[in-house]
């Protein structure tokens, strides 16, 4: 068992690196095996996550060589289009290999995704656009989707919601199917857009055509290619609340601002500031006093689910009521109850929404009557030392930045979620004076 040991108290400061994006490179590494020759990936983060993709690639017969923050990825044949069970369920981007079977193969046997348990995850819509682009999948309730094409064939498709990787599923499928392929409703987030930029580098003919809008003119191959990823904006949001929180002077370099506007934004509203040097990079620090906000999570570019944890840590130390409306996923608020362990006031409940069915991302009859969809966080409370467990990876970062500011000494375990995409957490943490121990029993 893994396990962080947390004294609170100490403000954070010194220089930190921001990782590559865990949600870039896990589809660049899918992209990576539509061809057979390498592809080179560069600032790619030390994480579980990307071992598990890793070690998916090596078993279907493609050769991986990991140094330092380079990945070299050859998949020159593919042995057996289908994933196994044990690694594909640990996480959601295992999806996305129906792609390369499929090309490659004619056929993928891809197990239903697991990933952070947050919600129902569904991946209808995945599975909608592959049939619309001619694949024949069939779900025989042993755990795996059974897909079959002799050819892909160019097809519109339009998503009925936001879906992230949905639309790298479809974006991959429509890479090499013959005629064009245009997709709408699609998903914004930049991961995506960096995942075009690595497939157009690779030969791919694919563009933003209008807004939502991908239009993908199918080529019959693509070519190797020399990729680096850019920096992850979840990672960035967690320093920045880190250094806001301890009222330190966390310096983050190799920051993308583009991708942090609404971040920033908010981040301005409750009473801080940001200040970037040449040098040194950017910095997040509070003015005079923490003020209450009202967040709603949404699609891009808007207030990021996965900021919203370490924001309502924020927001216990706010002066004043705060409110979390999250609108992405059913289930994200599982760090609540490990936070009132420490002492913070939060108040699940349900927001009157008109159309839920509609106005929600996630699809509202997944929802028992005990789902709650937004929460109050009273401030400021002083929170305290208490033995909690990370239930999901930004669950973890969340737990990690209340025990930074408790009184007293925190256990928490279940790290195995933070390695999934944080790399060297507490490692990088102590460096910049944080009093944390990583402990296997
Ligand atoms: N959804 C469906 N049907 C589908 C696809 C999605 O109902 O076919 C629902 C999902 O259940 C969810 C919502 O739509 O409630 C959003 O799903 P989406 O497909 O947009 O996101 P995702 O693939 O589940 C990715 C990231 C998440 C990130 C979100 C939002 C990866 C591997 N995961 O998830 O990252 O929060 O997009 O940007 O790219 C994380 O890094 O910790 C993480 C959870």
């Amino acid at each position: 068992m893994k396990k962080y040991v947390i004294k609170g108290g100490n403000s954070l400061s010194g220089k930190v690196d921001i990782a590559g994006a865990k949600n870039v490179v896990l589809k660049a590494i899918v992209a990576a095996c539509l061809t057979d020759e390498e592809v080179i990936l560069e600032n790619v983060p030390q994480i579980s996550d990307v071992y598990y993709m890793v070690e998916m690639v090596r078993d279907f017969g493609g050769e991986v060589d990991q140094t330092g923050n380079t990945l070299k990825i050859r998949v020159e044949d593919i042995k057996s289009p289908r994933l196994k069970l044990e690694t594909a369920v640990k996480m959601r981007a295992s999806s996305l290999f129906f792609a390369p079977f499929i090309v490659r193969c004619g056929r993928a046997e891809i197990p239903n995704p697991g990933g952070d348990r947050i919600g129902a995850r569904r991946i209808d819509m995945h599975i909608d656009g592959l049939r619309k682009i001619g694949v024949e999948v069939e779900n025989k309730n042993d755990g795996y989707f059974y897909a079959t094409a002799k050819t892909l064939r160019g097809a519109s498709y339009r998503f009925t919601k936001n879906t992230h990787t949905g639309t790298e599923q479809m974006i991959l499928a429509g890479v090499m199917a013959d005629g064009q392929t245009v997709l709408t409703n699609c998903a914004q987030e930049p991961e995506v857009d960096e995942l075009i930029e690595l497939l157009n580098l690779m030969g791919a003919d694919i563009k933003r055509t209008a807004s939502r809008t991908i239009t993908i003119n199918g080529v019959k191959r693509l070519n190797g290619a020399r990729y680096k990823i850019r920096s992850d904006r979840n990672e960035a949001v967690t320093f920045a609340i880190a250094s806001a929180l301890t009222g330190g002077k966390i310096w983050l370099k190799n920051v993308n601002v583009d991708v942090l506007k609404e971040f920033i934004e908010e981040f301005k509203k409750a009473g801080g500031e940001v200040e970037s040097s040449d040098d040194n990079g950017i910095r997040f620090y509070i003015v005079d006093r923490i003020k209450p906000t009202d967040i709603m999570t949404e699609i891009y570019p808007g207030f990021m689910t996965d900021w919203q944890g370490p924001w309502c840590v924020l927001m216990t130390q706010a002066d004043g009521e705060s409110s979390i409306h999250e609108t992405i996923y059913e289930d994200r608020f599982q760090y609540v109850n490990e936070l009132k362990k420490m002492g913070a006031d939060i108040e699940l409940y349900n927001p009157k929404v008109v159309n839920p069915e509609e106005f929600y991302n996630f699809n509202y009859d997944d929802c028992t009557a005990e789902t709650k969809h937004a929460i109050k966080i009273k401030g400021k409370v002083d929170l305290n030392n208490a033995v909690l467990t990370m239930m999901d990876l930004r669950a973890g970062a969340t737990l990690v930045l209340g025990a930074l500011i408790a009184n007293g000494e925190s256990t928490i375990y279940g790290v195995e979620q933070i390695e999934r995409g944080y790399e060297n957490f507490d490692a990088r943490l102590k460096k910049l004076g944080a009093d944390i121990e990583y402990i296997e029993e």
